[in-house]
């Protein structure tokens, strides 16, 4: 069964008028800490080359701490899914993914075998969603309401996600419905923290004009208050608390100089800070979309 995903964030600090678990969702679970039994099948499509795996909870789509993109993507992939959950997005369930050290030991493909090898320990995963397509803007347009494409725009732009264009949708047609997929590389700040400052922080992320669901969205504005009062402090720490230590270790975090308590500092600073009003990432989303909806009936008159 496949089911949407849970996390433990405080429901207490959540306004009443915003029911958060009507997704199918089950407050106050943990994430999961699964073990792989078998390599299924790699995603050759992503360019982080996940990888279809059985675990004891049955098929999870494995994202590999031991691929280029490294563990930050990990954690990008883990925080982003979190605060989708809490905002009632739906996200295939979340989990943490253990690979002894033998698994894969016998996967005759070279550049699998180096990844596997590479990511003995915890790894993130996403619940494989069995029979899904990917999301096409022009063949399954209809299939997500405009609210819900209002929603997930305030989403990216929240956390700076490139990857949600109409040439790499990372979203999923399961049941007729849309799943969001593949935030490794949104919080791209994490990338460079020495350079994060005010202006960045606040980072207007002019890149929303490129959202698949832009101009299928409504005004931004419509729904920013309201996003932004689910996340408060509470359930940004609640979600930072998940991130396991193990991930927050890596060589990609001890570069930073950082703790894993420093770490989730950081991005509870950043994420804190960025959610304060004003927010210019969702006064820039709510402009650039005017924009561009102004834009569409000259580009028809042009073709003529
Ligand atoms: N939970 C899932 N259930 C079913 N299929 C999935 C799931 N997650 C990913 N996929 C499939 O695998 C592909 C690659 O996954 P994903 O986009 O997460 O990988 P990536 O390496 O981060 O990709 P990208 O090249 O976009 O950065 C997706 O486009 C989708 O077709
Ligand atoms: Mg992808």
């Amino acid at each position: 069964m496949i089911r949407a995903g849970v996390i433990n964030i405080p429901i207490a600090s959540v306004p009443s008028n915003m029911p958060l678990y009507s997704h199918r969702m089950t407050p106050s679970r943990t994430l999961p800490t699964l073990s792989a039994r078998r390599y299924v099948q790699p995603l050759r499509e992503g360019g982080s080359l996940p990888a279809i795996v059985d675990t004891d909870d049955g098929l999870f789509v494995v994202k590999f701490r031991g691929a280029g993109q490294g563990a930050k993507a990990l954690v990008a992939e883990l925080i982003s899914g979190m605060l989708a959950m809490a905002l009632e997005l739906p996200v295939p369930d979340l989990a943490l993914v253990q690979l002894s050290e033998t698994f894969g030991r016998s996967e005759p493909d070279p550049e699998i075998s180096d990844i596997l090898r590479k990511s003995h320990g915890i790894n993130v995963a996403l619940r494989y969603l069995d029979g899904a397509f990917n999301f096409d803007a022009t063949a399954a347009g209809d299939l997500i309401d405009a609210r819900l494409a209002t929603r997930v725009v305030w989403l990216d732009a929240l956390l700076t996600n490139p990857d949600r264009t109409a040439r790499n949708t990372n979203m999923m047609i399961w049941e007729r419905s849309p799943w969001l997929i593949d935030h490794g590389a949104a919080l791209y700040a994490h990338h460079d923290w020495a350079s994060v400052d005010t202006a960045r922080v606040h980072s207007p992320f002019p890149l929303i004009r490129d959202h698949v669901l832009l101009t299928h969205a409504q005004d931004v504005a419509s729904v920013d208050e309201q996003m932004a009062a689910v996340l408060t402090s509470d359930v940004v720490s609640g979600v930072l608390e998940q991130v396991p230590d193990a991930l927050l270790a890596d060589a990609a975090f001890q570069a930073d100089g950082d703790t894993p308590a420093q770490a989730r500092a950081r991005y509870a600073s950043y994420l804190n800070e960025r959610l304060a009003s004003p927010r210019a990432f969702a006064l820039t989303a709510s402009k650039v979309r005017a924009e561009k909806l102004s834009e569409v009936p000259l580009q028809r008159t042009a073709r003529r």
